[in-house]
């Protein structure tokens, strides 16, 4: 099985203003607003829904895949991603665009001021899964992306008989309530928090047990509170793991998705899956940025016996 990652494929470029934003804004020009900041640092970070997930399968051995477009500045990014272990042949590129980016600019009092360029995710639904010939050994995680990409990639799942994971998060509130029912219906498993578990009942008119009668396992991570399963009637509560500093809760949602679909790859059971993306969360949470947080197998086994029993099955991964 190979683990197919749809999400989407973006650079964040993130830059801090020693001063407040507030003090150069004028009430009374609001109108004819000009504004320049010199900014006094920039860090070019990797990310995307996608590559985020891929990157902590890969950190835990596994090879998987990202499908999805991105632009003419791609290739750092692939050969980075390939080098650890990461199959990118499946990544469009579009060559008059640039990979979708996050600009944002923060000042001393954290306020942000942003822009979101999609770029080439904007042409994502330009590839289908049918071509990248992915097939129904593989699991392919339906996160997001553009929402055309999303609705397109539901239907050939269910036409091939792909098994997918419905993964809509933060696009909940841009994606139509028939289309958010029509990949609820026929997931198998559907990660969402505990906000977007209610979001996704209001837009699809299901209710909590609804969703969970349709769905085999659903999985609602609930932050520092960690997470909690629901499968064939049974639900598993989940702990978080212990984490030395927050440094950044970017990213947090997609290592939990990484390092629980690992043990579920492994046929792990639902405790040992969870505590396993509680533990592959933690880490993402003690760096800054999405795929800077580092740790070879053997070290994340040996970290997660410090916290949990898994009973010795972990040494399958390292
Ligand atoms: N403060 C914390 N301490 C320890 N673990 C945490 C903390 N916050 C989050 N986690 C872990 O990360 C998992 C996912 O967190 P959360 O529910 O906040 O996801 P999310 O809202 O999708 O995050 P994002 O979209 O920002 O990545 C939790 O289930 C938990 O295991
Ligand atoms: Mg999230």
């Amino acid at each position: 099985m190979t683990i197919i990652c749809t999400g989407s494929i973006a650079y964040d470029y993130l830059m801090t203003f020693p001063g407040r934003f507030q003090d150069h804004i004028l009430p009374e020009h609001l109108s004819s607003i000009s504004l320049s900041f010199l900014v006094d640092s920039m860090v070019k970070q990797r990310g995307g829904v996608g590559p985020n997930i891929a990157y902590t399968l890969a950190l835990l051995g596994l090879h998987p895949r990202v499908i999805g477009t991105a632009g003419q500045d791609f290739g750092d990014y692939r050969a980075w991603l390939e080098k650890r272990g990461v199959d990118t042949s499946g990544v469009k590129i579009i060559e008059d665009k640039f990979t979708a980016s996050f600009f944002a600019t923060t000042d001393v009092t954290n306020s942000q001021i942003a822009s979101f360029y999609p770029g080439a995710m904007a042409d994502a639904a330009q590839v289908s899964l049918r071509d990248a010939q992915v097939s129904a050994n593989d699991l392919v995680m339906i996160s997001p992306t553009d929402p055309a990409a999303m609705n397109l990639y539901v239907a050939e799942c269910k036409a091939l008989g792909i098994p997918y994971v419905y993964d809509p998060s933060q696009q909940v509130v841009r994606m139509e309530g028939k289309d958010l029912r029509t990949g609820v219906e026929g997931a198998k498993f559907l990660f969402v928090n505990e906000y977007e578990f209610e979001l996704l009942q209001k837009h699809t008119q299901l209710s909590k047990e609804d969703i969970i009668r349709l769905v085999p396992h659903v999985v609602v991570t609930l932050g520092a509170d960690g997470a909690v399963i629901y499968t064939d009637q049974k639900e598993y509560r989940i702990p978080v793991a212990p984490v030395e500093k927050i440094q950044d809760p970017t990213g947090v949602g997609d290592a939990f998705r990484g390092g629980f679909l690992t043990g579920f790859s492994k046929g792990f059971d639902w405790d040992i899956c969870g505590k396993m993306g509680s533990l592959a969360a933690a880490y993402c949470l003690e760096q800054k940025g999405t795929q800077n947080h580092q740790y070879t197998p053997a070290e994340f086994v040996a970290r997660f016996r410090r916290h949990f029993d898994d009973h010795g099955v972990l040494d399958q991964l390292s």
